[in-house]
């Protein structure tokens, strides 16, 4: 919907950093700061590696089942959710098709409640989460890719796709496109969300190299 692609668009627009927000949700406040001293080591559940580069804000449940649909994904694949937040949409695909999913999310707190998504969804031995920078993580794995980040985040993400993933690999983008990478399709949802849908191609177009 418009109103939460312009609050992440703003948020994003007023430097999370700034702001010492760690994935703030309506209701969820981070206590999370980056330690001041080698001292004041902090274990994974209590502070995120540093600030995530986007806030929280979750795909509505039809959004996750139109790009299930849109990516075609099924029971072979391997799904990956880079800044995965509660967990959605790798638990869904467990649910509705036994798919195996990864989450990546940097913000311990997010891992903490996918990992009690799955549980209560009865998914765990399809789905792990990973409290990781989705720019240093291996993704090779993927047939299918799910994102809801930002413009720049997606395009800063894009030499990766290319680096990791094999021809053929689905991404599916929540609200947000790929810059010069033109999607191979557009929906747009009945509750105003708009889902892009790319695939690698065997050889990546001189001008997306970098
Ligand atoms: C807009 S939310 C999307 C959540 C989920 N994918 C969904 O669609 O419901 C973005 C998520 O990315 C995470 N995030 C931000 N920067 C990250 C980074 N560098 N590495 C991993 N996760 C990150 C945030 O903590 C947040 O949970």
């Amino acid at each position: 919907m418009q109103l939460r692609r312009t609050l992440l668009l703003l948020v994003a627009s007023m430097s999370v950093a700034s702001l010492g927000v760690a994935g703030c949700t309506s209701q969820t406040q981070t206590t999370a700061q980056t330690p001041q001293t080698e001292t004041e080591v902090q274990t994974p559940q209590q502070s995120p590696q540093r600030q995530p580069d986007v806030v929280y804000v979750p795909t509505p449940q039809e959004v996750v089942d139109e790009m299930l649909a849109l990516a075609k994904v099924k029971k072979n694949d391997v799904i990956y959710d880079l800044g995965s937040g509660d967990g959605r949409i790798p638990i869904t695909a467990a649910q509705r098709f036994g798919t195996r999913g990864i989450g990546i999310d940097i913000n311990p707190e997010r891992i903490q409640e996918a990992n009690e998504n799955a549980k209560k969804a009865g998914v765990t031995d399809r789905v792990k989460f990973l409290q990781q920078d989705l720019f240093k993580s291996d993704i090779s794995e993927a047939t299918v890719v799910t994102l809801y980040l930002l413009p720049s985040l997606n395009v800063k993400l894009r030499p990766e796709l290319f680096r990791q993933l094999k021809p053929g690999t689905r991404i599916v983008s929540h609200d947000f496109d790929m810059g010069d990478w033109k999607p191979e399709r557009v929906v747009k949802t009945q509750e105003g969300s708009t889902i892009y849908y790319w695939t690698i191609p065997k050889q990546v177009p001189a001008n997306l190299r970098s």
